[in-house]
């Protein structure tokens, strides 16, 4: 359990203080994974940095699994950041040493014999699909090669708490998804609580259990992922969301669509739909009911957390009194029913 109480954190900047985080409060259970997203600048990197003290709160503290590390001394906070691992956006490998012998490196720090290092290492190696790999060096393996290399090192430990900043952000989609993959199994299998801190809703998408929305260094939002998707109440989580639609419109189109949008000629409307609305005929009924022209720009069916969910984004043209009686009909089916204003 990591409870954040109160933490706010100031820094002097050239114009005065910069409050990067404002009085956050969040409770993050035993064997989640939770998710922390935002804009750049929102403040995730400072908040995941306080929760083992590398920065230490101006006000506020951290309670890790019963301790309140903000009051602890040195020498015990040293042994209770053992307890949490940490994964980073550019890896932070060090270059003249081997896969194995950057993962030994914290258990060299601590002491620990050859053989035991050996004993540790090996297993974890095997864990994150890198054994066949030991004796290579961080220039010669790829990019998602070395996250395994940084997972398997946050892992020596033996840590409860595994914090990600952006760890998966210099990684292409499809090395992401394998990544998050081994983060879930990690999760999983060694019951280990994770903080995931990202600015890509797919993220959250993929492996959270609740999310927590940072902007401009508040909490504006927290829930289970699949409520806030389906009930996005912030603004910046609608932007946000609105995001993984964007990335997925093809460039020209997206063009054609912010044309429209700018000359207030058609309404973006993100729809989304849960449990056994997923294969319903709404969207034509709609459609006939209302004398509508519904543009389906983009759509998918994924599941998060077991549960399916539909996504779809519409240009819907037409009588614009009529699209707003539609998005009322719509919602009266159970259909959750966004209008987006940009898709930048
Ligand atoms: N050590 C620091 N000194 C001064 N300002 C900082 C420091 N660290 C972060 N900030 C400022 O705090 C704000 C939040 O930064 P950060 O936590 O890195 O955001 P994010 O990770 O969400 O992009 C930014 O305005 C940033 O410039
Ligand atoms: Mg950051």
């Amino acid at each position: 359990m990591i409870e954040i109480r109160n933490v706010s954190q100031r820094f002097a900047g050239p114009q005065g203080w910069i409050e990067a985080l404002h009085n956050v409060n969040l409770t993050i259970p035993p064997g989640e994974v939770f998710g922390i997203i935002g804009r750049s600048g929102a403040g995730k990197s400072t908040l995941v940095r306080t929760i083992n003290l590398l920065t230490r709160p101006t006000e506020g503290d951290i309670v890790v699994n019963g301790r309140t590390l903000t009051s602890l001394s040195s020498a015990n906070l040293r042994e209770a950041r053992r307890e949490i691992g940490m994964i980073f956006q550019h890896f932070n490998l060090l270059s003249s040493r081997t896969v194995f012998d950057n993962v030994a490196l914290p258990l060299e720090l601590a002491g620990m014999k050859r053989p035991q290092i050996e004993e540790t290492v090996l297993p974890l190696l095997e864990l994150v699909g890198l054994a066949a790999q030991k004796d290579r060096y961080p220039s010669q393996i790829s990019g998602g090669q070395k996250q395994r290399v940084g997972i398997a090192r946050a892992l020596a430990s033996k840590p409860k708490v595994l914090l990600s900043d952006e760890a998966t952000s210099a990684l292409d989609p499809e090395t992401t998804r394998a990544i998050l993959d081994l983060l879930r199994k990690i999760n999983r299998e060694l019951n280990l609580t994770v903080v995931m801190i990202t600015h890509q809703m797919e993220v959250i998408k993929q492996v959270c259990d609740r999310v927590a929305v940072l902007d401009a260094g508040r909490v504006v939002e927290t829930g289970p992922v699949i409520d806030v998707f389906l009930q996005p109440r912030h603004e910046v989580t609608r932007a946000l969301l609105g995001d993984v639609i964007a990335q997925e419109l093809p460039p020209a189109l997206k063009a054609r669509v912010a044309e429209r949008l700018a000359k207030g000629n058609g309404h973006l409307l993100r729809l989304a739909f849960t449990g056994t609305g997923v294969d319903q005929p709404v969207l034509s009924e709609t459609i006939r009911r209302f004398e509508l022209d519904f543009n389906i720009l983009h759509g998918q069916i994924d599941e998060i957390q077991g549960q399916a969910f539909g996504s779809l984004a519409v240009l819907a043209g037409g009588d614009p009194v009529k699209v707003v009686q539609a998005i009322a009909w719509l919602r009266e089916q159970g259909v959750v029913v966004e209008e987006l204003s940009h898709v930048e």
